[in-house]
């Protein structure tokens, strides 16, 4: 029999796949320079293409079904291939069946040529009479040869959000997953750096970066068999959310996406960037707005006057949106703390006597648009709405309903909840439609896993189906409010993943805005989300200098979260001069191509740049840390060498430095900043 060979092209990133003569699918080679491939060695000896429980006994399977007979082993075999054109590449459809049982199971691999990049997932689907239970279904398994590997990953819990970690991945199993259920990403965003000889550095060696469009909790399993032999399986978590399927059912599993590189992690990042903006974030190619929060500068203390001074300030400041954050509802039980209130959304007269409506009006007329934040799928059990709907959150009968920040999961699996939650945000916007921003907030995980929506036998569906409905609801909303912009926030990052972004315009990055911090945070940050969407405020977190604050938030989507109205002179003008500044770069932060020049990883110096498509300009952001010794100064611009550098002038726009004169670059490289850490400096390189 001739073997069949299926070829799945994404530009750099592919995969090959073969057929053996058992009919079972191999894997003949995964990552970048496949075109062409053909089997050197019988198919049969090439690691399965999708591992299934029972096959591989020593391994770790992608797939795990209990059959209707109470078989638990699954053999798939080829059935078919087809593929099809979509607008950017194709989608193979390659359809398994296994042996005996009558399940069928899909793997889809969508190529997106023009970003490097392979969408995959795969497909359950139970053909037979019986109900079926699927205990794993991995998105994505692909085998790789793990001489000395290396696995980079980020998490670290709320405020230590995108602490990075880089580890050689030895003999066994790594598991890595995020748990809790709605802000899975503050403990495990889900984005991964596989490098499968250990080599890669961020302008060599080969590399992949995976991540799973998924809002729930994720799981990336790598595993190291003998011989060398990895794999990373990847896919939604499955503990406590076997799925029971029925006759005709059929399970989609989340989406993960790879990217894979021969030069480096940079390509990954700036190809995942362009994807992320032009393919998934709302009005991800717009440029985005410069933000005044009032979360750290007067927290529940709103009151009409203060909050008129805070819009006077960020005017002159030159911010262009007031954000007004938490505290501003709750009718029957004023929400001076965290601990009433979710659920009632009207406005607390007791602060804002005359609603909401004089202080849009105020910031309109100051020149700002104006937001609101609301967090539409939690219930403070102190609130009306608990009171007149106690049945209406995730819960478990007989067993205790645990707060954390003193609220309830509501559970918008029921249909009448997430109309609810649809309509809290549609009165609000009808009452006010001047708003033209919403942060969109989400401040605990899930206990007690339970919805009245789904029978007993099926509770542990709740995980996926959760998930689903939130993303319904965010749908429902962004279609009947297209114009409305919405930041999405989950106690600061714990929502950073690619499938809810589809809804939102940009994130809030983490709560922890210590500018120290935050150079690793948003370092973490771009290996997966393109700066237009990782908001960055400047704060007080840390008491830093304020012009280091501003230098580190200038290379996000820059905004301000302090007291405007008790800011010293010098430091106010700092903030407007940041706020120019950020007027010039942020086209080039926000759409520019990332180049990664030093990483503050386990050490004390940290910088980047944006540069334009062109290469005409580029912004450079370096950052000396605490504890960081005078030493090496020379900082090297790596896009710049071999070019005519007499071409290009370079500015300093340091925050908080006299502006300097125009000057002619000269060299392919810059100095770290001079003064004691914490410093920055901030320069545009554009050519003459
Ligand atoms: C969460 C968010 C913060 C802020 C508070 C308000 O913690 O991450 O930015 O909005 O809620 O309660």
């Amino acid at each position: 029999m001739t073997e069949r060979v299926i070829e799945v092209l994404a530009g750099t990133t592919g995969v090959v796949l073969a057929v053996a003569d058992d009919g079972r699918l191999h894997q003949l080679g995964f990552g970048s320079g496949l075109a062409g491939r053909t089997p050197d060695f019988p198919v049969g000896i090439y690691p399965l293409a999708y591992p299934t429980f029972g096959e591989e006994p020593t391994r770790e399977p992608a797939l795990r079904i209990t059959h209707a007979d109470g078989a638990t082993s699954t053999r798939l075999t080829f059935a078919s291939a087809v593929v099809e054109a979509h607008e950017h590449g194709e989608v193979h459809r390659i359809a398994l069946v296994d042996r005996v049982a009558p399940i069928g199971v899909d793997i889809l691999l969508r190529t997106w040529p023009g970003y490097d990049l392979l969408e995959t997932w795969v497909e359950v689907v139970n053909f037979g009479g019986e109900p079926v239970t699927l205990h794993e279904a991995a998105a994505t398994a692909p085998a790789f040869a793990a001489s000395s590997a290396r696995l980079t990953h980020w998490g670290g819990g709320w405020a230590g959000e995108w602490s990075e970690t880089t580890e050689t991945l030895a003999h066994g199993t790594k598991v890595l997953a995020s748990a809790g259920g709605v802000r899975p990403s503050l403990h495990l965003p889900p984005v991964v750096l596989l490098s499968p000889d250990g080599s890669a550095t961020e302008e060599s060696g080969s590399v992949g970066v995976c991540t799973l469009v998924w809002g729930g909790d994720a799981r990336f399993a790598a595993e190291v068999a003998q011989h060398h032999q990895g794999r990373l399986i990847v896919g939604h978590q499955d503990r406590g959310a076997e799925r029971h399927l029925d006759p005709d059912d059929r399970f989609e599993t989340p989406h993960a996406l790879w990217v894979w590189s021969e030069a480096g992690i940079g390509p990954t990042s700036r190809s995942l960037h362009r994807f992320a903006r032009e393919q998934v974030v709302r009005g991800g190619t717009e440029i985005r707005a410069t933000v005044a929060n009032t979360w750290e500068a007067v927290g529940f203390a709103l009151d009409d006057a203060g909050l008129a001074a805070q819009v006077d300030q960020a005017a002159a400041v030159g911010a262009e949106l007031f954000l007004l954050d938490d505290g501003w509802f709750g009718s029957a039980h004023p929400r001076n703390d965290d601990t009433t209130s979710l659920g009632d959304w009207g406005v607390d007269r007791s602060k804002l006597p005359n609603g909401l409506q004089p202080l849009i009006d105020h910031t309109l007329a100051a020149g700002l648009r104006f937001g609101l934040w609301v967090e539409p799928e939690m219930v403070n059990p102190v609130s009306e709405l608990y009171k007149a709907h106690p049945d209406w959150v995730i819960a478990e009968s007989g067993r205790d309903r645990r707060e954390e920040r003193n609220q309830l999961v509501l559970d918008v699996l029921q249909p009448e909840v997430r109309r609810f939650a649809a309509d809290v945000v549609s009165r609000v916007l009808a009452d006010h439609p001047d708003i033209s921003y919403l942060k969109w907030d989400a401040n605990r995980d899930i206990t007690e896993p339970g919805s009245t929506a789904l029978a007993p036998d099926r509770q542990s569906h709740l995980p996926v189906d959760r998930v689903r409905a939130t993303w319904d609801l965010m749908d429902d909303v962004a279609r009947d409010h297209p114009d409305v912009e919405l930041m999405l926030c989950a106690s600061g990052g714990g929502r950073s993943d690619l499938g809810t972004l589809r809804w939102f315009h940009e994130l809030w990055t983490s709560d922890n805005t210590d500018p120290v911090d935050r150079v690793r945070i948003q370092w973490g940050a771009s290996h997966l989300l393109p700066a237009s969407v990782v908001a960055a405020h400047v704060t007080h977190w840390g008491l830093r200098p304020v012009p280091f604050g501003c230098a580190v938030a200038l290379s996000g989507r820059f905004g301000f979260d302090l007291d405007l109205v008790a800011l010293s002179d010098e430091d106010r003008d700092v903030c407007a001069a940041s706020a120019a500044t950020y007027r010039r770069i942020r086209d080039l932060v926000q759409q520019g191509d990332l180049h990664r020049l030093a990483s503050p990883v386990g050490t004390t110096r940290g910088a980047w740049a944006y540069r334009s498509a062109d290469g005409d300009r580029a912004v450079v952001f370096a950052y000396r840390l605490p504890d960081d010794e005078p030493g090496n100064q020379v900082l090297a611009l790596p896009w710049l060498a071999g070019k005519d550098l007499w071409a290009f002038d370079v500015e300093d726009l340091t925050p908080g430095r006299p502006s300097s004169a125009v000057a002619p670059l000269g060299a392919a490289t810059l100095s770290w900043p001079d003064a004691a850490p914490p410093s920055a400096s901030v320069w545009l390189i554009t050519r003459r």
